[in-house]
């Protein structure tokens, strides 16, 4: 059967990546312990191998937003389905995502959480698409830079499917 997906990055490529933010993010806030914020349920399989691949003491936290209706492109409105649950009061937060595309999402939850008091908030996401940007807003830190292409996998989804895939692949149905 003819798949629709091709693979842009397989999961060594994705580990390998991902190993060296977890790094660089251990060195950035050595002596401090961040509150990774993730959001559901895209930056799932990222956020996992990222918390596991950082060395210092962290908190976790989770929200779940949407900006998508079902199909391939932003619905241009963000609703809040899920809030965090703890205090985040004069936090350090490292908010991960899957990808960063017209900025809606983060923009908005960035501003969410400063109003919620957090002391300082740096966006990290796997995938930057800044073609795309409608916001002016830009990832502190960032896996990988791609162009326009829809993709699927490593949490990533086309209509709730494909997030499971272990690597990443463009979807052109
Ligand atoms: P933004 O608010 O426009 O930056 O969009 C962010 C959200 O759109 C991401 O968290 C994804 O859920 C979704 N998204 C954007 N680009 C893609 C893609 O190429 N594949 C799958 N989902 C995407
Ligand atoms: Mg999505």
């Amino acid at each position: 059967m003819d798949t629709p997906i091709k693979i842009l990055m397989t999961a060594e490529v994705l580990k390998k990546r991902v190993e060296e933010l977890g790094r660089h993010l251990s060195q950035t806030y050595e002596g401090q312990v961040p509150v990774l914020v993730g959001l559901l349920k895209g930056a799932v399989p990222f956020y996992a191998d990222l918390a596991r691949a950082m060395t210092i003491a962290l908190e976790m936290q989770f929200m779940q937003v949407s900006s998508y209706g079902a199909g391939m492109k932003s619905s241009g409105q963000l609703k809040i389905q899920q809030h965090l649950t703890e205090s985040i009061e004069d936090r350090q937060i490292i908010l991960v995502d899957d990808i960063m595309d017209t900025g809606l999402t983060l923009f908005e939850i960035k501003e969410y959480l400063i109003k919620r008091g957090a002391k300082d908030v740096k966006i990290c996401t796997l995938l930057d698409k800044p073609s795309r940007r409608l916001f002016p807003i830009h990832p502190d830190f960032i896996g990988f830079e791609i162009p326009d292409y829809f993709v699927v996998g490593y949490g990533l989804d086309y209509q709730e499917r494909f997030r499971n895939l272990p690597y990443l692949g463009i979807y052109t149905p």
